[in-house]
């Protein structure tokens, strides 16, 4: 009994001791190959192992059973398992947060999403299209200012200071003198002011087209606009005559239109030329047979022109003796609505990407 009694805890003890051991081997195996790919993995792992009712822990309370002759070896093993468990927990939580970090990473491996590419405006297309023949043709482009004075605007030009030609255009006003409209201030209505500008500076010949972006005080519809884009066409030299600007004309036409386009010229008023005329090309959409787009008629306008009157050119200092010219003035609003069947002019200015990417193939 007494020997029974003896024997039975050395017997449990050293059983206790023996297994003990193995499972301390066994979870030190365990512990070395656990793996987690994200943080809740990872919470799992260390409550399975590390809490208080975690495995590692549960050998702690084996422990409390060991002889005392083992502690120390066992107790030694016990704390390397622990030891173990939590750098192999720590080095786990690095690395998982490491890896969250990467995938946060941008991966410049990755292919790019497509770098669209933008589109001229139609108005620059076309208003390039339209300085380009001309320019074949030698005229240089000349510029002037938006805000400008009455002179160049309509006195220089032949408007009198009552004249009603001034209505024919609601103008902008930046000064307004109600004594003296010569002392008034305006955003430009036209671009005939640049050839004001031009002949002040320069002798003949002259041979320029001054593009650039006009000013009318105009609600603003699908038909019209308070700013819209003209051409000037201005040729002064000796001898120019009304047959040189009808043949620059056709030219101008059948290049921006296409050879079989003919060109129409009707009497008309401009304070600035004498004669005046309007220019019709046959209509794009029917080719000239008639169609609803020109109302019918085979034609559609496109532009005003006529022979510098030589009271324009003396008030610029150029003698109506020696030399004569012709002028032009055309809108690129207006030729791009016929070029690409524009039917609303709002469309230019809204900057909607759909339409301008009709315009992709255009140049
Ligand atoms: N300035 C005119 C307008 O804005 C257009 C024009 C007509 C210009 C005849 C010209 C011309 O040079 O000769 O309506």
């Amino acid at each position: 009994m007494l020997t029974e009694n003896y024997l039975l805890p050395l017997h449990v003890n050293s059983t206790t001791q023996i297994m003990l051991k193995d499972k301390i081997e066994a979870l030190k195996a365990q512990i070395a190959e656990l793996k987690a790919d994200n943080e809740e993995a990872l919470e799992a792992l260390r409550i399975k192992y590390l809490s208080k009712k975690g495995e590692v822990t549960a050998l702690f309370n084996e422990f409390r059973e060991v002889a005392p002759e083992e502690k120390r070896e066992l107790g030694q093993r016990l704390n390397e398992l622990k030891n173990l468990a939590t750098e192999k927990i720590n080095a786990l939580r690095e690395a998982t947060k490491q890896q969250a970090k990467e995938q946060n990473k941008i991966d410049i491996t990755r292919p790019a999403f497509p770098a669209e590419l933008g589109t001229r405006h139609p108005i620059s297309v076309v208003r390039k299209q339209i300085i380009d023949i001309f320019s074949r043709l030698g005229f240089t482009i000349a510029d002037g200012p938006e805000v400008e004075d009455d002179w160049h605007v309509f006195s220089a030009l032949n408007f009198a200071a009552d004249h009603p030609a001034r209505d024919m255009q609601d103008t902008f006003f930046i000064e307004k003198n109600e004594q003296d409209v010569t002392r008034n201030i305006v955003l430009r209505s036209h671009t005939s002011s640049v050839q004001v500008r031009t002949m002040e500076r320069q002798q003949p010949p002259i041979r320029i087209i001054c593009p650039g972006r006009v000013y009318r005080n105009e609600a603003i519809t699908a038909r019209a606009h308070c700013f819209f884009h003209q051409i000037e066409g201005l040729y002064i030299d000796k001898n120019v005559t009304f047959a040189d600007l009808k043949q620059v004309l056709l030219h101008f036409a059948k290049e921006l239109f296409g050879t079989e386009t003919e060109i129409r010229l009707r009497p008309s008023y401009f304070p600035f030329t004498e004669p005046s005329a309007e220019m019709d090309v046959t209509c794009m959409l029917c080719g000239g047979k008639g169609c609803g787009f020109c109302k019918h008629t085979g034609w559609v306008e496109i532009l005003g022109c006529g022979m510098v009157d030589p009271a324009v050119l003396e008030a610029s200092g150029i003698d109506s003796t020696v030399y004569s010219g012709y002028a032009f003035g055309l809108g690129v609003e207006r030729i791009t609505n016929l070029k690409y069947m524009v039917k609303d002019l709002r469309m230019f200015s809204e900057n909607d990407v759909r339409f301008l990417d009709e315009f992709k193939s255009a140049h």
